[in-house]
């Protein structure tokens, strides 16, 4: 059945945690909605897993469209989040809106996701009242990641976990029908996520939160620039792929594969006329 925000509200009123991965391609996506995940992210983490960027800075509105609409097409039952990119709704309130309509018509998600509190609330109330849901992120935001100095865990100390309380409420009040919250101590985590009507869906942030979210490829050992402690790997795909691809170039080197079976026959009559034809083409 589709998961859709309502899916979401009544999984934290049950008390039921939501799963939700990331994605970026439709193969992917269809693997992930198989397995009966709730939801899939179309994250600007695209930058780093797959662009190879240092960070999500450089992501593209056309970047988010283009992955988003494969992963849509992949995603039966999953709900889809986009995510929006770097300045597609810090520069306005018009921008916010009209980037975040590109993201559902272009892009077919059902669902967008931005990064920011209390400062962010405009957008997210102008972006809901639009007909569009969003999702909130807080806590490590990684498009601020030039404010923080690197990818570090947030609200430790007294004051910036009283602002990301803050923040939570206002996301809320604003209209955000999910909150992520990243790289956060669990206490805090599980305080906001028992403070909020709407569910929570951590990541770094503790088993608290009412649903989780990770990175596909940190989650299957394919990414490894850099790994966070929260990142457990589920199963070992990056060196099952290296094996793979060592084991692919010694056969093709060794002209091993393709195989007799992995060829396409022809009728002998016809291979002894070609055979007759070239001989003509050579005189
Ligand atoms: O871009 C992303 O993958 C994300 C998750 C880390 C939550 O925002």
């Amino acid at each position: 059945m589709k998961n859709t925000v309502i899916t979401f509200q009544e999984m934290k009123k049950k008390g039921e945690k939501i799963s939700m991965l990331t994605a970026y391609d439709y193969s992917t996506a269809k693997l992930i909605d198989s397995a009966g995940v709730n939801s899939i992210l179309v994250g600007d983490s695209l930058g780093n897993v797959v662009l190879g960027y240092p960070d999500t800075i450089s992501v593209t509105m056309e970047d988010m469209i283009h992955h988003g609409a494969a992963v849509s097409r992949g995603a039966e039952n999953a709900l889809v989040v986009i995510d929006m990119p770097f300045m597609s709704y810090q520069t306005s309130v018009y921008d916010a809106v009209v980037n975040a309509g590109r993201l559902m018509k272009e892009g077919r998600g059902q669902a967008v996701k931005l990064e920011g509190g209390v400062e962010v609330c405009p957008q997210i109330k102008a972006i809901t009242q639009a007909g569009i849901p969003v999702v909130a992120h807080l806590g490590m935001t990684p498009q601020s990641i030039n404010v923080f100095g690197g990818f570090k865990s947030q609200a430790k100390e007294l004051e910036p976990a009283k602002k990301l309380i803050r923040d939570a409420l206002a996301v809320e009040e604003a209209g955000a029908f999910a909150v992520t919250l990243e790289c956060v101590p669990a206490k805090l985590a599980t305080i906001v996520s028992n403070l909020l009507k709407v569910p929570t869906i951590g990541i770094g942030a503790g088993a608290g939160c009412d649903g989780q979210v990770l990175v596909y490829a940190d989650m299957l050992a394919m990414f490894s620039d850099f790994s966070p402690k929260f990142v457990k790997h589920f199963a070992d795909i990056g060196p099952a792929m290296k094996a793979g691809f060592e084991a692919y170039d010694k056969e093709v080197k060794a002209g091993t594969y393709p195989a007799e079976e992995h060829t396409y026959a022809m009728q002998d009559a016809v291979y002894d006329e070609i055979v007759k034809y070239v001989d003509t083409l050579m005189k």
